[in-house]
C-alpha cells in the first residue's frame, strides 16, 4: 500500500513537472523525466501485476472486437432484432424489384412494358395526381417571401393566395426556416381546432391537439407512450395497414389480431372482438387499445354509426383506449355512405361514456390533397388524463417540431378558401375533379377485376384501395411453399414480372389462414388501370392453366 502511495504521488510529480516543462517548451527535459516513471513501475510488483492485467485486458478485448461478437461492429445479427423483425410490405422486396424494371425500361434494357403500373402505395402525386393550386401557390410564397414586396405580385397570384401566406409569414414569427412550437404553430392548432368543431359540433381543446410529421408519427409517439412490454396488447384488424404492426414489433407490445369479416364486405363484428380479447386474457395479455382504421386500409370498408356505437360501448365495457385511424375521411365513394368521426360518436353517445380515451388522427397525405411528401397531420387526444398528455408533449418536444410546411398545409386541408374568395371555385372544380375520378377508377377496376376467374373483390365505399381474394391452384401454392416463398408474394411477383403490375400480397396485411389476397390502389390513372388489369387477367389465366386447377375459366 505504501509502496502504491509512492509511486502516485512521484507519478503526480512528474505529471506536475512535466506539464511545467511543456509550458516551457522545454521538450527534451520532458523526455527525461518521463523515462523515470516507468523505471519505477517495473521493479515494482504491484505495477507489474497492473501491467498483466492491463495487457490481458488487452487481449480479451481483441477477441470482444471479432466482428462477429462485438456490437460496435455492426452485422445484422447484433441489430436490434426488433428492427430485424418489423415488416412492412408496402415497400417491401417487390418494389424494389419494381423499381429496378422501371429503371431496366427508362434505359432501354427492357422493352416488354412501356412502363411498370405502381398499386402498391397510396400516394397519389407519385402515379400523377395534380396538387391542388391554391395550396401550393401559398407554399411558393411562403418559402420566398421577398415576391410578397414585388409591386407585380397582383398579376401573379390571386388575393386570398397572398392574404394567407402574409398570414403565415406573420403567425410563424421567424419564417418556416426556424422550429416552431414543438405542438406545431398555435394558429395551425386553431385552424385544426374549428376544423374539428364545425365537422363534429363539438369544441375541440387546443391542448391536446398535435401536429406531426404525417399520421404516422403521432401514431408512433402514442403507441411508444402506451405501450410497456411484451404482456401489453393492442387489437389490431386484419387486414391491416401494417404500420401498426411493423410498430407494435419494434415497441415490443403484442398484436391482438381481430379479423374483419370478408363475407360482410370487411364489416367489424363485436363477437370477433370479444373473442380476440377473451383469448389474450386468457393468454395473459393486458389488452391496452384497440385500432380502428375508418374508412379501412386496405379494405375500403366504411363504418356505420351503429357499428361505431358498438365499438364504443365495447371500449369502455373492456376499459380500452380507442386509436381512430380516420387519414381517409375525405374518401368516401357511395352515396348513401357519409364519414362520422369516433368523436362525434363519442360525443353524441353524451356523459355516460366521458370515460372512453380516444386518440384521433387525420393527415394531408389523403384525401383528395394527396400531398404524401409534406408530411403533415395532426392527431387530438379525448378524455385522455393531463399527466398522460403531458408525458406526450414531452415526446413531441424530443422531436423539436413537426415540419413546418406541412404544418401549413394541416392549416390548409382544415381552412380551405370560402364561398366568395378568389381562390374557392378552382379549389372545388380540383376537389371534386380528384375525387370523382377515383370514384370512378374503383368503381371500374372492381368489375375488371371481377371478371378474371378466381378473383372476386367488393366494391371499396372508401379509401385508395381494393383487397381481392385470389383463388390459387393447390399445385401453385405446393411450389410456392417448397421454394419457401409465400403463395400470394408468388403471385404478386408474376403480376410484377409478367404483367408489369406492382401490387402487394395480402399477406402483408394479414388474412384468414388459407386464404389469398393481393392489395391494389386505384391512384394511377382510368387507361393504365385498365391495360394493368388485362395484362394481370392474362398473366393469371396462364397460371390456372399450368397448374391445372379446379377453377374454372
Ligand atoms: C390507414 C393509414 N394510416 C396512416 C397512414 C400514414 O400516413 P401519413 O403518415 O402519410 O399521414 C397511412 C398511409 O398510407 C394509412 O393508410
Amino acid at each position: 500500500m505504501h509502496v502504491k502511495k509512492q509511486n502516485l504521488f512521484l507519478n503526480i510529480d512528474l505529471e506536475k513537472k512535466n506539464l511545467r516543462n511543456q509550458n516551457k517548451g522545454q521538450k527534451k527535459h520532458k523526455n527525461k523525466q518521463l523515462k523515470p516513471i516507468k523505471n519505477v513501475v517495473h521493479e515494482d510488483p504491484i505495477n507489474q501485476i497492473n501491467d498483466e492485467l492491463i495487457n490481458n485486458i488487452k487481449k480479451l478485448w481483441t477477441i470482444s472486437s471479432h466482428p462477429s461478437t462485438n456490437v460496435n461492429t455492426l452485422n445484422i445479427d447484433n441489430i436490434n432484432n426488433r428492427v430485424r423483425d418489423a415488416q412492412y410490405a408496402v415497400r417491401g422486396e417487390l418494389v424494389t424489384i419494381a423499381d429496378q424494371m422501371q429503371k431496366d425500361i427508362n434505359a432501354g434494357k427492357r422493352t416488354d412494358f412501356e412502363k411498370i403500373v405502381f398499386c402498391n402505395i397510396g400516394n397519389p402525386h407519385a402515379v400523377g395526381q395534380k396538387p391542388i393550386t391554391f395550396i401550393r401557390q401559398v407554399l411558393s410564397l411562403v418559402e420566398y417571401p421577398e415576391i410578397l414586396n414585388n409591386p407585380n405580385i397582383h398579376l401573379l397570384y390571386p388575393e386570398d393566395v397572398i392574404e394567407r401566406a402574409r398570414e403565415y409569414y406573420i403567425g410563424s414569427k421567424n419564417g418556416i426556416g426556424a422550429y416552431s412550437n414543438s405542438q406545431g404553430f398555435d394558429f395551425v392548432i386553431n385552424d385544426v381546432a374549428n376544423f374539428i368543431e364545425a365537422r363534429d359540433g363539438y369544441k375541440a381543446d387546443t391542448s391536446n391537439i398535435f401536429l406531426t410529421n404525417g399520421a404516422s408519427e403521432g401514431i408512433q409517439m402514442f403507441l411508444n407512450t402506451i405501450i410497456r412490454n411484451n404482456m401489453d396488447g393492442i387489437l389490431l384488424p386484419i387486414p391491416q395497414y401494417p404500420l401498426y404492426s411493423a410498430l407494435l414489433t419494434l415497441l415490443g407490445g403484442t398484436k391482438v389480431n381481430y379479423y374483419l369479416d370478408e363475407s360482410k364486405g370487411w364489416g367489424l363484428s363485436i363477437e370477433e372482438l370479444n373473442s380476440s380479447v377473451v383469448k389474450s386474457k386468457m393468454k395473459g395479455i393486458n389488452v391496452l387499445a384497440i385500432v380502428v382504421i375508418n374508412p379501412g386500409n386496405p379494405t375500403g370498408k366504411c363504418l356505420d354509426v351503429e357499428n361505431m356505437k358498438e365499438i364504443i360501448k365495447f371500449c369502455q365495457r373492456e376499459n380500452l383506449i380507442l386509436i381512430a385511424d380516420e387519414v381517409y375521411q375525405e374518401n368516401i365513394y357511395v352515396e348513401d355512405m357519409k364519414f362520422t368521426s369516433f368523436r362525434k360518436v363519442l360525443l353524441d353517445m353524451g356523459e355516460e361514456y366521458n370515460n372512453v380515451q380516444l386518440f384521433s388522427c387525420h393527415s394531408v397525405s389523403k384525401g383528395f390533397l394527396g400531398e404524401c411528401g409534406q408530411r403533415g397531420g395532426y392527431f387530438e387526444l379525448l378524455n385522455i388524463n393531463k399527466e398522460v398528455r403531458d408525458q406526450i408533449y414531452k415526446l413531441a418536444c424530443t422531436r423539436l417540431c413537426p415540419n413546418t410546411l406541412g404544418q401549413l398545409v394541416v392549416s390548409m386541408m382544415t381552412r380551405p378558401p370560402k364561398e366568395g374568395e378568389p381562390s374557392y371555385e378552382l379549389y372545388q372544380k380540383e376537389k371534386t375533379t380528384i375525387l370523382n375520378q377515383l370514384k370512378e377508377r374503383s368503381i371500374m377496376l372492381t368489375k375488371e377485376l371481377n371478371a378474371i376467374p378466381g378473383i372476386t373483390c367488393e366494391r371499396p365505399q372508401g379509401a385508395m384501395y381494393i383487397f381481392p381474394s385470389v383463388e390459387l391452384p393447390p399445385k401453385f401454392v405446393e411450389e410456392a411453399e417448397k421454394i419457401g416463398k409465400k403463395p400470394d408474394f408468388l403471385w404478386a411477383k408474376y403480376m410484377l414480372e409478367e404483367a408489369g403490375v406492382c401490387v402487394i400480397p395480402g399477406s402483408g396485411f394479414g388474412q384468414k389462414p388459407g386464404t389469398y389476397h393481393f392489395r391494389t390502389t386505384f391512384l394511377a390513372d382510368q387507361d393504365s388501370l385498365r391495360d394493368a388489369v388485362h395484362r394481370m387477367k392474362k398473366v393469371h389465366e396462364k397460371i390456372l392453366k399450368e397448374y391445372a386447377c379446379r377453377i374454372r375459366i
